[in-house]
């Protein structure tokens, strides 16, 4: 029986740091209703030659050196990601590429904001099937490309940046912990696209298009969803929130992470929060997360760590880690 066990994680984020009053320059909004509505203080964007795949090697190259890994120990790449750097083909070839990997696998998963616990799910059932030995699993996003910089109702929320982390299939029979990927649950809900979506694409206008999102009702959703998935996750491994080291949500509002939190009753001090520094990275904000908190020694080996994310589509989903 094979177990995803993590061997390390790593991130980069655009030098460019923009902040709330940067933004009441462009649009008619404040740092006061930024930071109250969604506890964002500021973000990082892309310059025009840091490109989702620029930043996605950034951050796999980094979770190859905290893995003590070269590129060709990977087998298997899956990169999530929303603002791929072309249609096709996929981002996961550019970073294979850009590591110099020939060998393997790489692609694309597509959930939005939930990108990343789904490429975790997708890896690990490929590393528990035997047929892979080691994946990167990179969420990469310039978020800041489908942006209506005049929409101050969406463009204040987000922010670029990757993070990625390496899973090794080992055998779980006879060791002497249980590390891994314990149990992931996805969900997802095709009639609600018109809550949250990109007005563009190849179907549609023909051109990249913007961002368009009905905050409120996004909002009402997400809580329930998000404690649905993560209570599957509960139940399925007999855990509870008393049993988690860590609770690692998509940084999409801090409003949202901590109505989840008190819903599950996961204490706040558990909460790894990124939001204000880095806003809504969409795919890439949970790897971003995990390793700001594994750098600074809060996420230790052998730790519980729950990962969870809500977003377009709807899609929604969780993984437990026993780091
Ligand atoms: N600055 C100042 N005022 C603003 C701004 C702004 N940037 N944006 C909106 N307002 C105004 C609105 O126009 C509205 O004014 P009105 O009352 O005169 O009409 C007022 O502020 C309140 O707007 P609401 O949308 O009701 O504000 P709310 O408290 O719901 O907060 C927010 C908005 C932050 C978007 C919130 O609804 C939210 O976080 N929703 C979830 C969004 C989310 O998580 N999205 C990501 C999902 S993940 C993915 O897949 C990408």
């Amino acid at each position: 029986c094979l177990r995803s066990v993590v061997r390390g994680c790593g991130s980069f984020l655009p030098a460019r740091v923009v902040t709330n009053a940067d933004l009441a320059e462009r649009v008619d909004t404040s740092d006061e209703w930024i930071v109250q509505r969604s506890g964002i203080s500021q973000r990082h964007i892309a310059a025009d030659d840091e490109t989702t795949s620029v930043l996605g090697i950034k951050a796999a190259r980094a979770a190859l050196d905290n893995a003590g890994l070269a590129p060709q120990d990977i087998d298997l790449i899956i990169c999530a990601t929303s603002t791929p750097d072309f249609t096709f083909p996929a981002t996961a070839t550019q970073i294979q590429a850009g590591l110099g990997i020939t060998a393997g696998v790489a692609f694309d998963v597509q959930a939005v904001c939930s990108g990343f616990v789904f490429a975790v799910a997708t890896a690990d059932k490929f590393l528990a099937s035997g047929s892979h030995k080691r994946a990167l699993v990179v969420g990469a996003e310039t978020f800041s490309r489908l942006l209506d910089w005049t929409d101050r109702t969406t463009c204040v929320l987000f922010g670029d940046g990757a993070g990625a982390i390496v899973l090794e299939a080992q055998e779980a029979e006879g060791a002497p912990t249980d590390r891994g990927v314990l149990t992931s649950h996805l969900r997802s809900d095709g009639r609600h696209r018109s809550k949250l979506y990109v007005d563009g694409g190849p179907g549609s206008t023909k051109t990249v298009g913007h961002l368009r999102m009905e905050g409120r009702e996004v909002f009402r959703h997400a809580v329930g969803m998000i404690t649905d998935v993560i209570e599957d996750a509960f139940a399925a491994t007999g855990t509870s929130a008393d049993d988690l080291d860590w609770f690692v949500p998509h940084q999409a509002n801090r409003r949202i992470i901590n109505a989840s939190a008190d819903k599950l009753g996961i204490a706040r001090e558990k909460v790894v929060v990124t939001v204000d520094h880095h806003g809504n990275t969409s795919a890439a904000s949970i790897p971003l997360a995990l390793a700001e908190a594994a750098a600074d020694g809060r996420i230790k080996a052998g730790e519980l760590v729950m990962i969870e994310a809500m977003g377009g589509g709807f899609t929604w989903g969780s993984a437990l880690i026993r780091w």
